[in-house]
């Protein structure tokens, strides 16, 4: 549960659970009408059993693909989802449903946010980095040439419907790029998972289903409590940044090619453990636990070398840049405590030359 007053919201984490979103639409009291946004390679899997659940609970489904890939979220095919949304007569009542990975979550979400001037959106994620990170939280957004996620809004989604076994069919690469979120989400805000991981992660990256139902749920609880505590990111809910100053720097450096997000965040996460330890703010086994935690997770932990360098500096500068040019970056002071240090780019990246 999302606890965000009249705007709540429940979600539902199971395996095979796909089939069983029509009776659990009809509760939500929406219209008869419903649309599906996805993509071809997650309708190729999951459209048939979603669209037949619906049918049988007595919705009408018009599904909508965009093509996959992050360079189609973008205004041309919300334009596209808008039109074929008006053709489908759906009205303010009418659900959208966003079945796919984050790219397809932020596109559809966005689409839900601004259509009629916001629709009911329920988020069926298929990805592990959306069924732990983008699903929940009601950030919004297409990219622009300017930037990534330029044009955007918060609107909560009515119900996330998360099944863990859609995951048997994700690309194992795309798997361990959503461990990083995990890894993230258990450094911050929670020891406990961050002990089941160092137990378990083998089982849990072999998607054994009991354990990642247990996982994702402890993920989406502490995501959801950020979010009810912090719902717009004024304050608190930067913490999620953790490892992401180096990885947005990282990943805009190599235009978004070569990294998947995941890869440049871990390589973040380990650069702000060390970061930390550096700066006297943690034990050296706090850095050693994260980064061997990454390592597991066949994950990323080097800066590489062509990027070490003055430019790096300042791509973590254009990041998220605070007041004076110092940048509000995320350290750690043990598992599950974390602490805001303002720095500038210079002064971040310092350290990765092996001066400290
Ligand atoms: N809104 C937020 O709070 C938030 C948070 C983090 C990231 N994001 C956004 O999420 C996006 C990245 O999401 P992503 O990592 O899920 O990438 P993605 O949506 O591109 O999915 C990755 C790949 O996996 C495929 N796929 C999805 N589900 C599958 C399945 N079950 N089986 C087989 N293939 C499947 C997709 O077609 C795609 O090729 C970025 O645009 C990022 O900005 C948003
Ligand atoms: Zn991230």
């Amino acid at each position: 549960m999302v606890d965000l007053g009249a705007r709540s919201y429940p979600i539902c984490i199971g395996a095979g659970t796909l089939e069983r979103l029509g009776p659990r639409l009809q509760e939500l009291k929406v219209g008869r009408r419903v649309a599906i946004v996805t993509n071809p390679v997650v309708s190729r899997f999951y459209r048939e059993p979603l669209v037949q659940s619906l049918k049988a609970a007595g919705f009408e489904s018009t599904v909508l693909q965009v093509p996959d890939g992050e360079e189609h979220k973008n205004m041309a095919w919300l334009a596209f989802l808008y039109d074929r949304l008006v053709d489908a007569r759906l009205d303010r009542e009418s659900a959208i449903i966003a079945l796919g990975g984050g790219v397809i979550g932020d596109l559809t979400g966005f689409t839900a946010a601004t259509f009629q001037r916001g629709v009911p959106l329920v988020q069926v994620p298929t990805t592990l980095l959306a069924q732990v990170d983008s699903s929940v939280g009601g950030k919004t957004a297409v990219n622009h040439p300017g930037g990534k996620n330029l044009i955007g809004a918060f609107h909560q989604p009515r119900l996330v419907w998360i099944d863990v076994a859609t995951l048997k069919t994700l690309p194992r690469r795309e798997v361990q790029a959503g461990m990083t979120e995990i890894i993230k989400h258990a450094a911050i805000l929670g020891p406990q998972l961050f002990e089941l991981l160092e137990a378990e992660i083998e089982a849990v990256m072999a998607l054994d289903e009991a354990l990642l139902i247990e996982v994702v749920r402890q993920n989406c609880a502490i995501k959801a409590a950020v979010v009810a505590q912090d719902e717009r990111e004024s304050g608190h809910r930067a913490v999620l940044n953790f490892g992401h100053t180096l990885g947005h720097a990282i990943e805009m450096l190599t235009e978004y090619r070569g990294y998947l997000h995941g890869e440049a965040v871990a390589i973040g996460m380990a650069f702000a453990a060390r970061l930390s330890h550096a700066r006297g703010l943690c034990e050296a086994s706090v850095r050693d636990r994260i980064i061997a935690l990454l390592q597991r997770a066949a994950l990323p932990t080097e800066i590489p070398k062509e990027l070490v360098g003055r430019h790096l500096a300042l791509a973590v500068e254009a990041d998220k840049k605070v007041s004076g040019g110092k940048v509000k970056f995320v350290c750690i002071e043990d598992i599950g405590r974390t602490k805001f240090v303002y720095l500038t780019g210079d002064e971040v990246l310092g350290h990765a030359g092996g001066t400290h």
